[in-house]
C-alpha cells in the first residue's frame, strides 16, 4: 500500500434529494467508513445546505469529514439568503467547497468574492476547498495559466494581507470544459498543470500548506490514471460520486 495521502471529495451538489441524501449516508456508512479507516485515505462528504447536520450527525465520530458546497463572502447582517462560514462551523462542517465552477459561471461569482469566502472560511476553521478552472475558450488558446493565475491572485493577495497564512489551503483544479462532460485532459496537461500551480502557491504563499485535487469527469477509468500522478493529493468527484458503487471503485485504487 501506498504511503501517499490522498482526500476524495464527495460533491454532491443538487443531484440528490434531502432524503437521498440521508438514505445514501445512514446505507453506506459502513462501506464509507471502511474505506477510510485507513490513515491515509480521507473522504470528504458534501451534501446540501438542509442534508449538512443531519449528516453530520450520522458521520460523527466516524473517519468521514463534512463540508458544505458554498458559504457566505459576508461574516454576519442583513444577507438574505446566505449561510455565512461560522454557521458552518457552528454544526460541525469541516470543510466548504469555494468559487466552484459552477459558482463562477452560472452565479457570476468574481474572483474578488471568491477571496472574501476563502478568508471567511479561513478565519472560522473551516477548510477552504478552492475550485480554479480555466474555459474551453481559454483551453484552446492556450490561455490556462492565465486563467488560474488571475482566480488565484486576488485570494493570495488577501491571504498574505491576513494573519492565515499558515492555515492549510486545498486546491481542486477543475478545467471547467471537462465538468460534468465525461472526459478529461490529457494527463501530461494535468501534470503540467498542476505543477504549474504548486510552484506558483509555492512561490506567492510560501508560508501556507498546499494540497491540490483534480476534478472534472471523474469516475473509475479517468480516476486510476489520475491517481499516479505524483503532485495530486486528491480528487474532487462530482456525479460518480452520489453512486456508491462507483465511488467505492474510485477510492479503493488507493490501496491498489
Ligand atoms: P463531475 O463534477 O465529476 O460530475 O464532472 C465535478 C465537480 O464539478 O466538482
Amino acid at each position: 500500500m501506498t504511503q501517499r495521502h490522498l482526500l476524495f471529495v464527495a460533491n454532491w451538489k443538487m443531484y440528490i434529494t434531502y432524503e437521498q441524501s440521508l438514505t445514501f449516508a445512514l446505507t453506506h456508512k459502513h462501506d464509507l467508513c471502511a474505506l477510510a479507516e485507513n490513515e491515509y485515505t480521507h473522504i470528504i462528504v458534501c451534501p446540501s445546505f438542509p442534508a449538512l447536520s443531519p449528516i453530520i450527525n450520522i458521520f460523527h465520530d466516524t473517519p468521514i469529514a463534512v463540508g458544505a458546497q458554498n458559504c457566505s463572502s459576508f461574516s454576519h447582517g442583513a444577507y438574505t439568503g446566505e449561510v455565512s462560514a461560522e454557521m458552518l462551523t457552528a454544526v460541525g462542517c469541516r470543510y466548504c467547497i469555494i468559487g466552484h465552477g459552477e459558482r463562477r459561471t452560472l452565479f457570476k461569482e468574481t474572483a474578488q468574492e471568491v477571496a472574501q469566502k476563502v478568508i471567511r472560511a479561513l478565519e472560522h476553521d473551516l477548510h477552504p476547498i478552492l475550485c480554479i478552472g480555466e474555459t474551453r475558450d481559454e483551453y484552446e488558446k492556450g490561455h490556462t495559466t492565465k486563467a488560474l493565475a488571475t482566480q488565484l491572485a486576488p485570494v493570495i493577495d488577501e491571504i498574505n494581507k491576513s494573519s492565515l497564512a499558515h492555515k492549510p489551503l486545498c486546491i481542486a483544479y477543475e478545467p471547467y470544459w471537462a465538468i460534468g462532460a465525461g472526459s478529461i485532459p490529457t494527463i501530461s496537461y494535468i501534470q503540467d498543470i498542476s505543477s504549474w500551480i504548486i510552484e506558483y502557491c509555492k512561490k506567492t504563499l510560501p508560508t501556507t500548506p498546499i494540497s491540490l485535487l483534480y476534478g472534472g469527469s471523474v469516475d473509475e477509468n479517468s480516476a486510476s490514471q489520475l491517481l499516479p500522478i505524483t503532485t495530486l493529493d486528491g480528487l474532487l468527484i462530482g456525479r460518480a460520486s452520489t453512486d456508491l458503487e462507483k465511488f467505492k471503485n474510485i477510492v479503493s485504487l488507493h490501496y491498489r
